[in-house]
């Protein structure tokens, strides 16, 4: 049986965000060969290409959220849009995602507190691989909705046992009951295809609130 890469293991096990920048920084070099060669990971051409098909505009301004190495930002440079911010907390990560050459700005910041972003920043913001084991937790779908404009949408994944074990499920029927946003569509899809883990692919319409 095939055995999970040791790097990519202590991604899940972080107890602090400190663990986890040291997770990223030891994993950064290696992450796109391991992710897409090794596990199969399929997350960003497949979140990328929903998103796509519900925007209007190639030059919609979009944040790739939990950005990483910038699997996600080749995605939507190639289907043509030319105006991607990238966010992640870890400054390794972000260096890697600097090099491919496809995002105008690079945030540094922590999903998990209130983003130095101003309301309504965006016309659609993605989020692939972040919503995971001991990484960002279901609160901070509210930052997502108050950086996207009304109107716009949120594309984001949620890797299965994490779904359940941290309730994400619960937080986006409370923004749903509350008209901060709206379902647009929710699949069971590949995700780590090698791993035979899939995830939920989400996509919402933020809403004027
Ligand atoms: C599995 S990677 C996914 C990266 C990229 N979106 C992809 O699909 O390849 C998860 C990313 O989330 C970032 N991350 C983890 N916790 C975060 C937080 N609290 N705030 C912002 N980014 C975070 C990590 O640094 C890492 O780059």
């Amino acid at each position: 049986m095939r055995q999970t890469p040791k790097l990519w293991e202590a991604t899940y096990e972080a107890e602090t965000s400190e663990d986890l920048a040291e997770a990223y920084r030891k994993w950064c070099a290696l992450y796109d060969r391991d992710t897409v060669k090794v596990m199969g990971y399929v997350g960003p051409q497949t979140a990328a290409a929903m998103l796509d098909a519900y925007l209007d505009s190639k030059s919609c301004r979009v944040l790739d959220a939990g950005c990483g190495t910038g699997l996600v930002g080749e995605f939507l440079r190639s289907f043509g849009y030319n105006h991607i911010d990238a966010m992640d907390y870890s400054p390794d990560m972000l260096g890697e995602a600097e090099k491919k050459g496809v995002y105008n700005r690079l945030i540094q910041a922590d999903m998990n507190d209130k983003l130095n972003i101003p309301d309504d920043c965006y016309d659609a913001t993605i989020c692939v691989g972040t919503f995971t084991y001991a990484h960002v937790g279901p609160h901070a779908f509210e930052e997502l909705v108050r950086v996207t404009r009304p109107g716009g949408y949120i594309c984001f994944t949620i890797r299965d046992g994490a779904y359940q074990d941290y309730n994400y499920r619960e937080k986006m029927l409370d923004l749903e009951a509350e008209e901060q946003w709206e379902l647009q569509e929710l699949w069971e899809k590949d995700y780590l295809t090698n791993e035979n883990v899939t995830a939920k692919f989400c996509t919402y319409k933020v809403l004027a609130g």
